[in-house]
Formats: structure tokens, sequence, C-alpha cells
């Protein structure tokens, strides 16, 4: 594999970043310097990585986020709708990288995706409880105190379902942050539809530990930081698995 997919996978920084790095002599391989982001390496499971001195963790898995675009549907295929797939590359697709959870197809913002199937699991399960907050904006009468008491409660749906406590954070007469525990079937359009309001524009801004970063525009993707893995492992009581050969080395 490409030395620089490598340092991305493994959440060392964006490949421009990362291609100036290897560039300017801040990487080491098997302890030689290596200057060509192109480099193949031939066994990246037993590697000594180095970038400046410092060993690389080398990441078995891939996890990123995409700023989610109106208009595309959130799967990995479909054969008659346009998906996020056409914002990824193909390689996302054979390593079987998937979104956790789903945003509607109006909906923007914050998508998580991952190839490791007990994390996306453990995050998309009400069981573990992992907050997702949206920014909403409705159209219908003006936010009130008795609003945030209603969703702190825990509404029950008309079709009979009652949602964990949800907390409504106003911020002006139609627009709120509303963080939800849960992952229900349009959920926080029928929340809102039980007070009497339409959701008009739905934006995902954090998911557990991790904020959408403002520096993505929409439809732009980026491999998570070795911090930000490490933060979505913790939130639902996992440890990431590194490449052990990598690290006991050091
Ligand atoms: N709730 C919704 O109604 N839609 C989404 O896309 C996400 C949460």
């Amino acid at each position: 594999m490409r030395l620089d997919r490598i340092l991305a996978n493994s959440g060392c920084g964006s490949r421009s970043e990362i291609r100036k790095m290897i560039r300017s002599g801040q990487v080491s391989l098997d302890q030689r310097l290596i200057t060509d982001p192109g480099y193949l390496v031939n066994d990246p499971e037993s590697a000594k990585l180095m970038i400046r001195n410092q060993p690389v963790e080398i990441r078995q898995y891939l996890h990123m986020m995409l700023n989610k675009p109106a208009g595309l549907i959130t799967a990995m295929r479909d054969k008659k709708d346009n998906s996020i797939a056409e914002l990824l590359p193909a390689m996302f697709l054979e390593k079987k990288v998937s979104p956790v959870g789903r945003l509607d197809r109006d909906a923007t913002g914050l998508l998580i995706l991952t190839n490791d199937g007990t994390l996306s699991h453990r995050l998309a399960s009400p069981r573990w409880s992992v907050g997702k907050i949206y920014d909403v904006t409705v159209k219908g009468d003006p936010f009130s105190d008795k609003d945030i008491q209603l969703f702190a409660e825990g509404m029950q749906l008309p079709d009979g379902y009652t949602c964990k406590p949800a907390r409504l954070e106003v911020i002006d007469k139609t627009r709120a942050l509303l963080e939800i525990h849960e992952g229900k079937f349009h959920q926080v359009k029928r929340m809102m539809l039980k007070t009497g309001r339409e959701v008009t524009k739905l934006h995902r801004v954090s998911l557990g530990p991790l904020a959408l970063d403002p520096d993505l525009k929409p439809g732009d993707y980026r491999h998570l930081s070795q911090q930000e893995t490490r933060a979505l492992y913790q939130a639902v009581s996992l440890t990431e698995m590194i490449s052990k050969k990598n690290t006991d080395q050091f």
C-alpha cells in the first residue's frame, strides 16, 4: 500500500499534509527516510513507521467524517438514487466502509463512516445512548419553555413509541439544537411534528464526542485523527485495535 495512504488511514493528517511531511523528510520507514509519498510499503502491518522520530500507530480500520450535503441518500450502493457513495473513493466500498446510522436525503451534516462493524453497531444502538445533536429549523409556533419540558420528559410518538428524554436548546423562535440518544426512522421530524411543527432544515452537528469539522465543506470528507478515533471508541467502551507489531517494536 502507498505510504501516504497508510498514514492517512491511520489518522496522521489530511492527504496533502501527509504528502508535505513525507516530501520534507519527516517520515521514516524501517529507519530509512522516505521522501516519496507514493512509496509502496509491502507489509504495512509490520512496518516500523515514524513521523519526526515518533512511532506511528498503524490503524486496522478506516474511520471518516463526511459533511453530507442535501439531495443524497445515506447508502453505499443504490441502483436508483444518488447516494453518498459518489462522494467517496471506490476504495472505501472495497474496504466495506459504511455510514453509522442514516441522515435523510434532505438532511445535512455529520456522518461518520467506518469499516469496524462493532464500533458502528454500538454507535448506532440506543443501548449505548450516544448523543446526536441536530440543528433544526422548523415552520410553526415559536419554541417555548413548554417545549423544552416536553422533549425532556420523553414524548410519545403517534405509533406508540416513547422517545428517550431529549434536550432542546432554543436558538430563536423557529430554530433549536436538539440532542437525542437514539436514531429511530425520521425521529427528529416526527418529534417536531408531535409538537405541531414541520422541520424545514435538519443539520447534524455532532455525534458522541465528535463535532462536524467546520472546515469541511458540504460533500467533503476526511479521515478521523488519532484523538478523534480514540474518543469515539471510548464513547462506546471499546478499545481501538492498533497494529500491535508496530507499536511493540518501540
Ligand atoms: N431525524 C430525522 O428525522 N432525520 C434524520 O435524517 C435524522 C434524524
